[in-house]
């Protein structure tokens, strides 16, 4: 939530605190890490001697979605990772990210992506432990992150180097998290691609949500007045979080009126799709106005048959078309780590959080001890309690 001014020396000097602690902790804790590593290490390495089949490797825990479907195909499981390739960097995971692409990979509607079986796990933070050939940028024990978009959820993962970003010191960890996704996409949307001023009127559906609340206190420091929607439950905590805010209940449409009675909305921010889109268009002001769509997760969060996103998405290119006859204009945003300004906008956000100018909820942190902490994290998906990011503790120790 944003910082109220009179806490907010407060709450820096209690940062810098925490994080002076976490580095002597860090130190204090990496040697035992790196025998931990050591053993295992030269574990499997008997073993593969041993027998003579297994693969080169080290043993790991992760998470497997096996097949597509209900929550049953996904498990905790152990494996082996080889070593990091040429050009990649081995990683310690501490904490992984957990979003809507986790339970779209394991129905298997998430865009282009990878057949299962497979590891998701979008986003990750942790220490580099090893370097592959060629790979020299990073040292061992160095504080690292990565849109992944697989692998984010395992105790090792191989990285390509290029895309491992350092996390700067100040930064906390589970903050730092959420940042690599859920606040990069909702950057985008609202530095590049919306262009909102102060006292425009700005829409956010799902702004309880981890990339719907970035999205709303990005917005809101650009000078925006916020709507939105979320469960009863959450207006608290969103009024909480960005006073000024108005959020309505996305389960009756009051909303659709108390924006056209208002005259309209200058940007719409809608990660649901299909009709929700004709919706949200219909709110937009006549003036100079934007509908943003960046996802299609209505089926998903009301449990209802999954739809072809092609008839909705064509309608909404179709209709950028008619900006000229009334102001109203339609966008698809997706996030890429090779977007020429992914690496500048997670740095700004780094910046942003180091200095106390944004917070960032999490909503809840799943363990990955067994099967079942995983499972509950595509149950509860899309139902939480308060406003935020959702995060998987990956290394039981990570603080
Ligand atoms: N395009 C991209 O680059 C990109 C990148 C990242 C994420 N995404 C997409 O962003 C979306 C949000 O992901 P997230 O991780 O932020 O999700 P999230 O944190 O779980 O948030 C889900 C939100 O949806 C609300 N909600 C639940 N049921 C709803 C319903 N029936 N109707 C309307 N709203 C409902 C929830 O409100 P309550 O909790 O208050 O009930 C909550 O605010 C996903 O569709 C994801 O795929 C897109």
């Amino acid at each position: 939530m944003l910082c109220p001014k009179d806490t907010f020396k407060e709450t820096r000097a209690a940062k810098l605190a925490r994080n002076a602690e976490r580095k002597e902790e860090v130190k204090a804790t990496w040697a035992e890490r790196k025998q931990a590593w050591a053993d295992r290490k030269a574990k499997s390495k008997e073993l593969k001697e041993a027998s003579n089949t297994t693969p080169a490797g080290t043993e790991i825990r992760k998470v497997l979605i096996s097949a597509y479907g209900d929550e049953s195909n996904i498990s905790v499981i152990t494996d082996t990772i080889p070593e990091p390739a040429a050009n990649e960097v081995q990683v310690q995971v501490l904490y992984s990210g957990f979003s809507g692409s986790d339970i779209n990979m394991r129905l298997g509607q998430y865009p282009l992506q990878k057949a299962a079986p497979l590891t998701p796990g979008y986003c990750l933070v942790g220490h580099v432990i090893s370097n592959g050939e060629g790979s020299s940028k990073y040292e061992i024990g160095d504080l690292v992150c990565c849109l992944s978009v697989y692998d984010g959820e395992a105790e090792l993962a191989n990285l390509p180097e290029k895309y491992v970003l350092p996390v700067p010191e100040g930064v906390d960890l589970q903050a730092a998290t959420a940042l690599i996704l859920d606040w990069t996409t909702a950057y985008g949307m609202v530095m590049h691609t919306a262009s909102i001023k102060p006292g425009d009127k700005v829409f956010v559906h799902g702004i309880s949500g981890a990339v719907g609340w970035a999205t709303a206190v990005l917005a809101s420091l650009q000078g925006a007045e916020i709507y939105g929607t979320a469960s009863p439950k959450n207006h608290a905590a969103v009024i909480k979080g960005l006073p000024g805010a108005t959020p309505f209940d996305y389960a009756n449409k009051d909303w659709m009126t108390a924006m056209k009675d208002l005259g309209g909305v200058k940007v719409v921010f809608d990660p649901l799709g299909f009709e929700s889109w004709d919706e949200s268009y219909s709110i937009l002001n006549l003036q100079s106005s934007m509908l943003i769509g960046y996802g299609g997760n209505i089926s998903t969060l009301t449990g209802t048959e999954p739809r072809s996103m092609l008839p909705p998405l064509t309608k909404l290119f179709a209709r950028n078309y008619l900006k000229v006859l009334d102001g109203r204009s339609t966008r698809f945003y997706y996030i890429t780590r090779d977007d020429k300004t992914f690496v500048p906008d997670l740095e700004s956000l780094f910046e942003l959080s180091r200095t106390g100018k944004i917070e960032v909820p999490i909503k809840r942190v799943f363990q990955m001890r067994n099967s079942e902490d995983i499972r509950e994290a595509h149950r509860s998906w899309g139902k939480g309690q308060g406003v935020g990011s959702l995060l998987i503790k990956v290394a039981e120790d990570a603080e």
